[in-house]
C-alpha cells in the first residue's frame, strides 16, 4: 500500500468524498443533520488560516482516509485548544495500520504549526487505537448525545514508535 497525503485545502474537489464519509458515519444520527451541511461545514468559507485541518490518505490518488485537527471541540477547558476528530478510514482498508499512519502525519504537521498538545474524546473507554498511538487517559464524560467518552491528551510530538507493542 503506497499511500500519499493531502489537505483538503489543496484538494477541494475532494470535499463531496469527505462529506459523505462523514455525514454516513456520524451524522445520520443527529437530527436535523443533512449532507449539504456536512458539506457547507468543510468548505474553505469556514477554514481559519490553519484549523480546522483536514488531512486526507490517498492510494493510487482515491481518497481512503481521513482526519482533522479543529479548535475548541469541547468549551468546558477552553485551555485545551486542539482537537483530534473525524478519523475515517474507508472500510476497505481497515486493520492495516492506516489510521495510526494517517494520525502519525497529522500529529507531523501539528508540529509544524507549533501545536503542543492535541485532545481528542472517544467511546473507547481504553483509549483503543489512541491509547497505543501515545494518548493518556484523562477524565470520562457526557457527550452531547448522551454516551459517554473518554478525553485524553497526547503531545503532538510524542514519538508513537517508542511506545513497545502491547504497552498500550
Ligand atoms: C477506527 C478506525 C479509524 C480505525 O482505522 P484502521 O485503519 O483500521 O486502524 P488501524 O489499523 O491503524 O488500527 C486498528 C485499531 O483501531 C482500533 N479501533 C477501532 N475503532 C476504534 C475507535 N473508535 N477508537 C479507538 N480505537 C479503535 C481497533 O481495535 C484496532 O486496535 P488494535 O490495533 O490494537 O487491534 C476505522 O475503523 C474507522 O474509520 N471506523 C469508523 C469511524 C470511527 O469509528 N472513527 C473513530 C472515532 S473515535
Amino acid at each position: 500500500m503506497t499511500i500519499e497525503f493531502t489537505l483538503l485545502q489543496d484538494r477541494p474537489e475532494l470535499l463531496p468524498v469527505i462529506a459523505e464519509w462523514y455525514f454516513h458515519e456520524w451524522g445520520t444520527a443527529v437530527p436535523g443533520h443533512s449532507l449539504a451541511v456536512e458539506r457547507e461545514h468543510l468548505e474553505p468559507s469556514d477554514h481559519g488560516e490553519d484549523m480546522p485541518m483536514v488531512l486526507i490518505a490517498l492510494e493510487a490518488g482515491i481518497p481512503v482516509a481521513t482526519a482533522r485537527i479543529k479548535r475548541h471541540e469541547r468549551g468546558e477547558h477552553p485551555e485545551r485548544e486542539f482537537w483530534l476528530g473525524s478519523v475515517y478510514v474507508d472500510p476497505s482498508h481497515r486493520g492495516q495500520g492506516l489510521a495510526g499512519l494517517l494520525i502519525g502525519e497529522l500529529m507531523s504537521r501539528a508540529v509544524e504549526l507549533g501545536i503542543c498538545d492535541v485532545y481528542l474524546q472517544t467511546k473507547v473507554d481504553d483509549g483503543g487505537l489512541y491509547r497505543r498511538l501515545g494518548w493518556l487517559p484523562l477524565e470520562s464524560i457526557l457527550h452531547e448525545r448522551g454516551f459517554r467518552v473518554r478525553v485524553m491528551r497526547r503531545a503532538a510530538n510524542f514519538n508513537a514508535a517508542s511506545v513497545p507493542a502491547g504497552s498500550a
